[in-house]
């Protein structure tokens, strides 16, 4: 998805370190309580390190909510993140995303038009009425609103398995977008195997299947995934067990059911961070997620041996886009009156998204 951000004046992209951090530092002190920066786990050091708190996705965009005394939010996050909080803030708070180029590649896998295109599809050969979309949390504001508007609901990684169930109570079949490894796995727990999950194409006709495929298919599959959790493989699992035999492998639920499968843990962020927390000392830990994150629960956890699950893995590219220059920048223009880079959700989508999102915190 095109998003343009236009290059930063000089004054940021040709300072040092230390300007960046004395102007960052000089921007928040005037801002004070008016000014709530937020940070994802997944950020580098050099901007987590000026967040007010840091967060999973879901709960970033709660906090966000929670402290209404701050009008201005600087989401240090990804795109859908910020969309989330604006949706879940008040209108006098504003969401500001310091490199509007920062996306998420999975989350673009999935837009609006493929997602109706689909449901029309769907709708011609059974009772649309008996399917539930589910999105997850790494999805546009409008495929939320989707789901709001049509019976569903969205989940996030450490509630998926909560809402399949909720959403079987009220049909036969889910259409589950835009990570198939999520919804995989979680099928998986539920006790559905192939045979009862089938891959939704969205750039083939009828998502490539046939008539019978989506008739028999308990779960449909949007064909997306994460670009940082697909590269684990079951072979890191199979090298680190060997280097470590009495180690233990936690990874996210992005990551392919054949990892999950091999792995002792799989969740969410929020749930490896307390694992690796509570794990005991000496403990050797190999995490199938995005490298900061990895790196920060080491250095946080020097009791314990924390590693990548794959040695060679790269970071999440569009996290990788907010740095210390957008942040000042952003911050500075705040200072000075200006309100740059806002991310506005129209009132229409803000409406049923947010239904979504509350039904999703119904549900669990
Ligand atoms: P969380 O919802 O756990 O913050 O994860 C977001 C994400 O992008 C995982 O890849
Ligand atoms: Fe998106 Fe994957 Fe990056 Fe998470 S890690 S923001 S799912 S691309």
């Amino acid at each position: 998805m095109l998003r343009l951000q236009a290059p930063l004046p000089d004054r940021y992209t040709l300072a040092s370190p230390d300007d960046l951090a004395s102007w960052i530092q000089a921007a928040k002190d005037v801002l004070g309580r008016r000014l709530l920066v937020l940070g994802h786990h997944y950020q580098r050091p050099e901007v987590i390190r000026w967040a007010d708190l840091r967060g999973d996705s879901f709960k970033l965009a709660q906090w966000a909510a929670e402290h209404d005394e701050a009008d201005t939010i600087v989401f240090c996050g990804v795109h859908f993140m910020a969309e989330a909080a604006d949706v879940l803030t008040a209108d006098h708070q504003h969401v500001i995303l310091p490199d509007l180029n920062a996306g998420c590649s999975m989350a673009d896998m999935a837009d609006i038009d493929q997602v109706e295109e689909a449901w029309e599809e769907i709708a011609a050969i059974t009772d649309i009425d008996r399917v539930v979309p589910i999105t997850y949390m790494n999805s546009s504001a409008a495929l939320k609103a989707f789901v709001g508007e049509h019976g569903g609901s969205v989940c996030t990684s450490s509630n998926a398995r909560a809402s399949l169930e909720w959403a079987f109570e009220r049909g036969d079949r889910v259409l589950f977008f835009p990570d198939q490894h999520l919804g995989r796995n979680t099928g998986y727990q539920m006790g559905y195997d192939e045979s009862n999950m089938r891959v939704w194409n969205p750039h083939r006709d009828l998502g490539g299947l046939d008539e019978r495929d989506v008739k028999e298919a308990k779960i449909l599959l949007w064909k997306g995934h994460c670009t940082v959790h697909q590269r684990f493989l079951p072979k890191h699992v199979e090298a680190f067990r060997a280097e470590h035999p009495g180690g233990e492998v936690i990874v996210h639920p992005e990551c392919m059911h054949e990892v999950a499968e091999l792995a002792d843990k799989v969740g969410s962020t929020e749930r490896i961070l307390e694992w690796v927390t509570a794990a005991p000392a000496g403990s050797t830990l190999a995490i199938g997620t995005e490298i900061h994150m990895v790196q920060r629960l080491a250095v946080e956890n020097p009791d314990k041996t924390v590693v990548s699950l794959d040695p060679l893995v790269c970071p999440c590219a569009t996290m990788f886009r907010i740095d210390e220059p957008h942040l000042a920048w952003c911050l500075e223009s705040l200072v000075d009156g200006h309100v740059v880079n806002q991310i506005a959700v129209d009132a229409h989508t803000t409406k049923w998204a947010r239904v979504a999102l509350e039904r999703m915190l119904e549900i669990t």
